[in-house]
């Protein structure tokens, strides 16, 4: 039995069914009656064909309706975002009624999709929306490899630009501020000799122009940095047992296996003990019912199925709290989200 909790993460290396299972579980949350929200956090939005959404990168929630997938029973709903952290960055903004410069090129070139600030945004929003107090469960479809730990280490990243080489320009900055004095004459003057030494270098090597704009992106980021700081609580609550599911997909290959591993070693100050490794696309409980007459069919089977426990043997080694889903017949993704959901209901 899985414990319910606010925030259910599915983590894994490329192509092992992450978003599909992400959905699924989305899906058969919903359908036990809970308030669910599924957010993306790939920026790939292979989650925006699964539910047939169309979206132009607004970052909005949408309703997604259980008929995609079960087109006969009753309607039961859940919602889904699709990240986009310029609509992130935005949306802080607004609360702290403060305005953000998207002329400015270096906010622009960061808050694209993949433009540096995306995992930062990412946990961000997912702290906007727990405190919505709107869903009982958030359930994240994360990137897979390098992207996703960036997403886990966002908050340090937050926590040291705030807290840190920053915080002496920040403390005037903030000063200038709110004393509505001009920004960057006071920023000339009141910054210290080594970041200073830097900005002339880099007035050196890329002009003024450039300069200018660097100093505005900073305000830009600094003047909304309570939506940000924010984000620190949800990096913090992620690691608590009580707080968070974890589920480490892996599908029944070695390789993948092996993978689920050195992911699992690597972020490994982030998830707890409670994670649950996931065997996906199993095959054996295909081929057990079957009995073909044919020896070499025969033989087929039986290698297959003793090729596959030795996997499972060798996962039991690496993880207490294994789960098994099936691989499912069918060429259509939404039929894999449908008949997985059913597989979630077994747990
Ligand atoms: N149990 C399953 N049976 C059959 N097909 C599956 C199963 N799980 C996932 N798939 C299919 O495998 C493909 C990859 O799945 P998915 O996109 O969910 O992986 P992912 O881990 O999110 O990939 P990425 O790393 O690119 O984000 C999809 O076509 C999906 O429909
Ligand atoms: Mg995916």
């Amino acid at each position: 039995v899985i414990a319910q909790k606010k925030i259910e993460v599915f983590c894994g290396t490329g192509g092992v069914g992450k978003t599909t299972l992400a959905t699924s579980r989305a899906l058969h949350l919903a359908q036990s009656g809970r308030k669910v929200l599924l957010i993306t956090i790939d920026p790939a939005k292979r989650l925006k064909q699964v539910l047939q959404i169309e979206d132009d990168f607004s970052g909005d929630v949408h309703q997604v309706s259980s008929k995609v997938f079960f087109p006969e029973a009753d309607e039961v709903s859940f919602h889904a975002a699709l990240l986009s952290p310029s609509a992130t960055f935005l949306k802080i903004a607004e609360q702290a009624l403060e305005r953000v410069d998207f002329d400015n090129p270096i906010i622009k070139i960061l808050t694209k999709p993949y433009g540096g600030l995306n995992e930062i945004m990412a946990i961000v929003e997912v702290q906007r929306q727990i405190k919505t107090n709107l869903y009982d469960t958030i359930v994240l479809d994360t990137p897979p490899g390098k992207h996703f730990i960036d997403f886990l280490q966002s908050s340090q990243k937050i926590k040291r630009f705030f807290d840190h080489s920053f915080i002496e320009i920040f403390k005037y900055l903030g000063k200038s501020l709110d004393e509505k004095v001009s920004q960057n004459s006071i920023f000339k003057t009141l910054i210290s000799s080594g970041i200073k030494k830097l900005l002339s270098y880099l007035e050196k090597v890329t002009g003024k122009e450039f300069v200018n704009v660097f100093v505005d992106a900073v305000i830009n980021i600094y003047r909304n940095k309570d939506g940000f700081l924010e984000a620190l609580k949800f990096g913090e609550e992620l690691k608590l047992q009580s707080f968070s599911n974890w589920f480490l997909v892996a599908s029944v290959d070695q390789m993948k296996i092996d993978e689920a591993r050195d992911l699992q070693a690597e972020a490994k100050a982030f998830l707890h003990e409670d994670t649950f490794l996931v065997l996906n696309r199993c095959q054996a409980p295909l081929f057990q019912p079957w009995s073909p007459t044919n020896p070499a069919l025969q033989t087929f089977r039986n290698v297959m199925i003793s090729r596959e426990q030795k996997l499972k043997d060798f996962a039991k080694t690496q993880s207490t709290r294994l789960l098994e889903f099936t691989e499912i017949l069918h060429a259509e993704p939404d039929h894999h989200v449908a008949q997985l959901a059913c597989q979630w209901a077994k747990e």
